[in-house]
């Protein structure tokens, strides 16, 4: 498995779900049991180290309130609070919140098995992170600008994910379904109202694989 992406082998572009959640007009992304069966799956193994792209962006803050969206395992809710934080973690596969929690559970990190698209923080945070939630790109794009309100003023909202242009540029790595990979563009459309700190391409070191990071934060 990927040391990055926990899920670097989505490779459907079929609208069939396969399983119990009624999902005919759904991407199998947005269906929680495709997310509950690859967690539990036989050859499923949690990453657990963090991103390094978080890692580095986040060490220059002064913790405080930080949400994980579509946390999985929770590698970075469990990276945040050993930084100090206090974290919202939420991800709609309960098999991937049962995971998290089997890590060990602390006051610090409140997990939450929901819909990132309909759940909300309690209280204003000082970050959201989110690492490769791939949602139809026009629900990505609403998620984030949702996110960005719910910052205190120069919160910060870092989202990184398999990009679209990996599609010409990469050389197969990552999911394939341009419905669920959001362009540069498209990104810089959730950050309008933003500071915006970053917004890049980045290629892995495999070569293969081509992400798009976001680093924006609300005007103080
Ligand atoms: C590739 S994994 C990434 C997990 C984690 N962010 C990480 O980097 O380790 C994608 C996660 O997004 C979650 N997810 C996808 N769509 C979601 C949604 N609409 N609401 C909540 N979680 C969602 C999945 O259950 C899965 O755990």
């Amino acid at each position: 498995m990927d040391s990055q992406d926990p899920e670097a082998s989505i490779r459907s572009n079929t609208k069939t779900a396969g399983n119990a959640q009624s999902s005919a007009a759904l991407h199998p992304v947005e269906n929680a049991n495709y997310w509950n069966d690859r967690y539990s799956s036989p050859g499923h193994v949690p990453v657990l180290t963090p991103l390094p792209i978080f890692t580095s962006r986040v060490a220059t803050l002064r913790p405080g309130n930080a949400v994980d969206l579509a946390c999985g395992s929770g590698r970075h809710a469990r990276w945040l609070a050993q930084q100090g934080w206090k974290v919202q973690a939420c991800d709609f596969s309960s098999v991937a919140i049962a995971e998290a929690r089997a890590f060990g559970t602390t006051e610090d990190i409140r997990y939450e098995v929901a819909d990132v698209r309909q759940w909300s923080p309690v209280g204003g945070v000082d970050l959201v992170l989110a690492g490769y939630l791939q949602l139809p790109v026009a629900e990505l794009v609403a998620l984030l600008v949702e996110a960005g309100e719910w910052l205190t003023p120069g919160g910060r909202l870092i989202y990184v994910g398999h990009a679209r242009e990996g599609l010409t540029h990469g050389r197969g790595g990552g999911p394939q379904d341009p419905e669920i990979l959001p362009s540069l563009a498209e990104l810089a459309t959730a950050a309008a109202d933003f500071k915006v700190n970053a917004l890049a391409h980045v290629v892995r070191a495999d070569g293969r694989t081509v992400d798009v990071l976001l680093d924006c934060e609300r005007w103080a």
